[in-house]
């Protein structure tokens, strides 16, 4: 395996490395089947009118500043039901830290590769460096570098797999994320008293917050000369509980699928971008959906954003919340712990929502649902 770089299939290629090598084509490794091309896409005449047109680029924008309010609690609700997405403002993290966090991971990407090369990942537990995610030999890739780290539990964080330089990072990262990680905590309440089971019921159900995990994943996506051919990050939703997004403040690129169509997101700006994973998909039975979304690369800008994944302790096998399902609505899914379940992705690499659908119980294909909304796709981080 000497060359290919522990575990992976085949030798690893930075993207950035081949954005600046100024060439004019991309290798045909990373050109997607023209059905799965940015232009393939129907962009709704809809995405620049009405519904899908306000502030934000369609997905709605919820206020955070009072965060116990009942109304709060009923738009969070509401976005997770209707879309699965919402941008999140006056959410109570300093705006200096989202600040310093672009700065922070901006600056690890500025470095010479052989000092990242220091940190390059592998497919064992994906922490570090790493251009691509899944261990198929000859899979198409996707136009995008990354770094994944664990911050909780405990045990999973491993200070060596942590950057040394810039010299702040760390210390960012880690205050950012505590910061994002009580934002979700708030998120959590509010999702859990919107589905009317109480206002601790669904942190409970992830194995408390002292349980719940949490794990950052900052990508970084190279100027592409030809971004109509290929995507940032394929098509995918979210493994892990939910996830909260610092898109980048200059360049758009995420979409989300919505009826079909691909609607790209308008940060505003100072939001977060969250959105709903497969396992509160799981656990509220469908009632709130983890969708499809996926990352369209450009030619004039570098594009960077910061995931944090806020997932359920990953031993417990988690199945829908016996409060959500009745003779009416039969459990959709079979219980699975998150660690089974991540196993996935990390094997096959983001494909839609084909591994949430993997997990649907056998009553679901003939109960009387929407067994659109019923799929839980295929994740891994
Ligand atoms: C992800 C993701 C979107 C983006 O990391 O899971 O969907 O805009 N990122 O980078
Ligand atoms: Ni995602």
């Amino acid at each position: 395996m000497e060359g290919a770089g522990a575990g992976w299939p085949e030798p690893v290629v930075r993207v950035q490395s081949l954005s600046e090598s100024g060439a004019a084509t991309i290798p045909d490794r990373y050109v997607k089947p023209e059905s799965e091309r940015p232009k393939a896409a129907l962009e709704p005449a809809a995405a620049t009118t009405t519904e899908e047109g306000g502030i934000g680029g369609g997905i709605p924008v919820v206020d955070l500043s009072s965060p116990s309010d009942p109304a709060t609690a009923r738009a969070v609700s509401e976005a997770c039901r209707n879309w699965g997405f919402f941008q999140a403002v006056n959410h109570g993290v300093p705006l200096e830290l989202l600040r310093r966090a672009r700065g922070v991971w901006r600056g690890f990407f500025r470095q010479p590769m052989e000092v990242k090369q220091r940190y390059a990942n592998s497919p064992a537990t994906y922490e570090g460096y790493g251009s691509r995610l899944g261990v198929e030999k000859g899979a198409v890739l996707d136009w995008g570098d990354y770094y994944f780290i664990h911050v909780r539990p405990p045990h999973l964080f491993d200070p060596h797999k942590w950057p040394h330089l810039p010299p702040d990072l760390r210390e960012t990262t880690e205050e950012y994320s505590r910061e994002v990680a009580a934002l979700c905590g708030r998120l959590m309440t509010a999702m859990s008293v919107g589905l009317g089971v109480g206002e601790t019921r669904l942190q409970e159900a992830f194995g408390g917050a002292d349980g719940a995990g949490v794990c950052v994943r900052v990508n970084y996506y190279p100027r592409c000369p030809q971004p109509e051919l290929t995507l940032g990050l394929s098509s995918h939703s979210d493994p892990g509980g939910m996830t909260v997004l610092l898109a980048d403040d200059r360049v758009r690129g995420l979409q989300v699928r919505r009826r079909g169509a691909w609607v790209t997101v308008h940060p505003v700006p100072d939001a977060f971008i969250v959105n709903v994973g497969d396992q509160i998909q799981v656990l509220t039975n469908a009632t709130y959906r983890s969708v499809e979304h996926r990352v369209m690369v450009n030619a004039a800008d570098e594009r960077l954003s910061v995931a944090l994944f806020y997932n359920p302790k990953s031993d417990l096998p988690l199945a829908p919340m016996p409060e959500l399902v009745s003779p009416d609505r039969p459990a959709l899914y079979e219980p699975m712990t998150f660690d089974e379940y991540r196993m996935y992705i990390r094997r096959k690499g983001p494909r839609g929502k084909s591994q949430v659908d993997s997990l649907k119980a056998a009553t679901a294909t003939t109960a009387a649902v929407d067994v659109n909304v019923a799929p839980v796709g295929r994740k891994c981080y």
